[in-house]
């Protein structure tokens, strides 16, 4: 029997509405990993401090690259936890500073750059829930099952007054504090330039205001197991495309410096835009997973996706503008020809 493969399953909302804890039990009643994009932003706040919004974007984008996430488990068979360069990310993210430092570099465009670039990594040919902000939107835009919760702000408001004052927590504050607090996060998220606060066109939207966390794990289970997982055998049924494009000696040492790793890196990431742009075009949904690499004295970048309407003209939108990308970095107008494969996708 194949291990269900749900691929990603984002999970957005505003603050307060009980997203983690529900993204934290969908991925344990599925047997998945949980990725928290809240803590790698709270990670950054608080490992870069408020003088990140100073940087200029080369001194960022270099800070924030000396940090690297990962998916480990502790245990052999364990639920895999978020690390930062080898460290378990732990309590220390959970204050209020680490929240308003959060907030803070979440409006950095660089950052979130760095940030998306790693949150897709991490997603990649795996199943997982992405919880935060922007994972339906922006970070995950083809995910097979996308969530956004929302729930009234005095529902939220209610939800955190009692959760701090079990915790013994709350400090003196009322629920007319908690409730303004609430509605400012909501204005700052929802109104921020980069990526704001909004449902995807095609998230499921469970307003949570009145019903217990069962009932909307219930729901949400529920939406998930209608539209079926992927059994990892069903690879027979993807569709693969390969571009390749010969290049010369100094082309191939130029690809193997950094400024070739980054330049293969941004390739990637152009060809999943416009693999993305034709799924968006036409309404249609399917992560296509895209390699781009160097092979003796040839550019490869191999593109796959599920089979299904247009799974061709995506995966050839992919390996072709992640080529003629590359192209353009190599100055050398290099031909490049593509192929498409429907069944089994060799090496
Ligand atoms: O969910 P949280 O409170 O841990 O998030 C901390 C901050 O990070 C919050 O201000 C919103 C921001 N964030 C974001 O902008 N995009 C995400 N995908 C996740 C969190």
């Amino acid at each position: 029997m194949a291990e269900s493969f749900y691929g990603v399953i984002t999970m957005d909302g505003p603050a307060g509405v009980g997203k983690s804890t529900l993204a934290r039990r969908l991925a344990s009643e599925l047997g998945i990993a949980y990725l928290d994009t809240g803590a790698m932003y709270r990670t950054l706040g608080l490992r870069l401090g408020a003088g990140a919004a100073d940087l200029d974007e080369e001194r960022l984008r270099a800070r924030c690259r000396a940090y690297r996430f990962s998916l480990e488990s502790c245990s052999e068979g364990g639920t895999p936890q978020l690390f930062c360069n080898g460290e378990l990310v732990g309590a220390e993210i959970r204050t209020e500073r680490a929240g308003r430092l959060a907030s803070l570099v979440a409006r950095l465009p660089v950052l979130r750059e760095e940030l998306q670039r790693s949150q897709r990594a991490l997603g990649e040919g795996s199943s997982l829930v992405a919880e935060g902000r922007d994972m339906g939107t922006k970070v995950f835009p083809l995910a097979r099952h996308k969530f956004f919760l929302d729930a009234r702000p005095e529902v939220r408001a209610q939800r955190r007054y009692l959760e701090l004052e079990a915790k013994g927590t709350l400090n003196g504050a009322t629920m007319e504090d908690i409730l303004r607090g609430i509605e400012e996060r909501d204005a700052q998220d929802r109104g921020r330039a980069v990526d704001p606060l909004r449902p995807a066109a095609d998230a499921v939207i469970v307003d949570t205001s009145d019903l217990d966390l069962d009932g909307v794990l219930q729901i949400i289970l529920h939406a998930v197991r209608a539209k079926g997982n992927i059994e990892k055998e069903k690879s027979a049924s993807t569709v693969c495309a390969r571009a390749c494009a010969a290049f010369s000696m100094a082309a191939r040492d130029g690809l193997l410096s950094k400024e070739g790793a980054a330049a293969l890196e941004s390739a990637r990431e152009d060809g999943l835009a416009a693999a993305r742009a034709v799924a968006a075009r036409h309404g249609i949904s399917g992560d296509v997973r895209l390699t781009c690499r160097v092979d003796g004295d040839s550019l490869v970048a191999d593109a796959v996706t599920e089979n299904g309407p247009l799974a061709g003209t995506l995966v050839l939108a992919a390996v072709q503008t992640a080529l003629a990308s590359l192209a353009d970095f190599l100055f050398e107008g290099a031909d490049i020809c593509a192929s498409l494969d429907r069944g089994r996708c060799g090496n």
